[in-house]
């Protein structure tokens, strides 16, 4: 996989596909790429598609950050060292949180905005940092397991997200969910102009429902999909209904 030097730090990313437009996706809390590897493989031929690993994670140096608009920056920097200009970015759970950032920051930059799984506020359970504390397995379990996907999800999906937040060093998963915990841009959702996908599955228990209808009521130029028998962590449950409605969406903009 490709590794990019921004700001002496090595950005790991998994690029596919080519042409003119570019997608940027941004995984969440304690992730990596790989959250994305149905969208890489399915959107290649739609988009210039490009998953990076946020510092701190995946094969990634550096550190977490702490603060939502720190992954901001991150995110801008990886996109001006790759000579990105206008792209549409894609973000899930922390990494829609980003993603709003971004939006809120360098609307510019935009030609799309998709938020999969993600909300304006992200409050995050007690009960999440009390386990990530004291026993980081089961914190990944509750997260995982317990909370991230719906009920008929299989097993081997939920292994593989579980998987991934292992490999994520403690510090920097409690970091990112304590980014999301103070993340709240409630009364900034109506400045977002840029057409914006939003996809969330009916079971969600981590980002209901409730918060992607947030956006779609605010959001001017903004079109809701709500997935049955499907949880938090909608691209790898439904990916290719995810992927179909990305390719519509990169159809309607100019
Ligand atoms: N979009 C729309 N509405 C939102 C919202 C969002 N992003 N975030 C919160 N709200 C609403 C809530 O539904 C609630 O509405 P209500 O008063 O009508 O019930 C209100 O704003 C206040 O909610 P919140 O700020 O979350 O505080 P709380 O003390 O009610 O609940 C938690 C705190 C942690 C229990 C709750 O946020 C929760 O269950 N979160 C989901 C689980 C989790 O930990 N997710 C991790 C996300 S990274």
């Amino acid at each position: 996989m490709p590794v990019q030097s921004v700001d002496g730090i090595p950005i790991n990313y998994v690029a596919a596909g080519g042409g003119t437009r570019t997608l940027c996706l941004v995984h969440g809390s304690g992730g990596s790429a790989l959250s994305w590897i149905r969208q890489l493989e399915g959107l290649a031929e739609a988009a210039h598609t490009v998953a990076l690993d946020l510092p701190g994670h995946g094969d990634s140096g550096g550190d977490g950050r702490r603060k939502i608009d720190d992954y901001r920056l991150a995110v801008w920097n990886f996109l001006e060292s790759l000579g990105l200009g206008r792209v549409v970015l894609g973000g899930h759970s922390m990494g829609g949180a980003v993603a709003l950032a971004f939006a809120l920051s360098h609307p510019d930059r935009l030609a799309g905005l998709i938020l999969v799984g993600t909300g304006a506020r992200l409050r995050v359970l007690p009960r999440i940092f009390e386990l990530l504390e004291s026993s980081y397995p089961e914190g990944c379990a509750l997260v995982v397991d317990d909370m991230g996907f719906a009920r008929a999800t299989p097993q081997g999906l939920r292994d593989g997200a579980r998987a991934v937040m292992l490999g994520t060093r403690p510090q920097v998963t409690i970091g990112d969910f304590r980014a999301c915990d103070v993340f709240d841009i409630m009364d900034r959702v109506e400045e977002i102009r840029v057409p914006t996908l939003v996809i969330c599955g009916r079971e969600d228990r981590l980002t209901p429902p409730k918060y992607s209808r947030f956006f779609a009521n605010r959001i001017p130029r903004s079109r809701l999909v709500v997935l049955e028998e499907t949880g938090h962590y909608v691209q790898l449950e439904q990916p290719d209904r995810v992927n179909a409605e990305i390719k519509s969406f990169l159809a309607t903009l100019p």
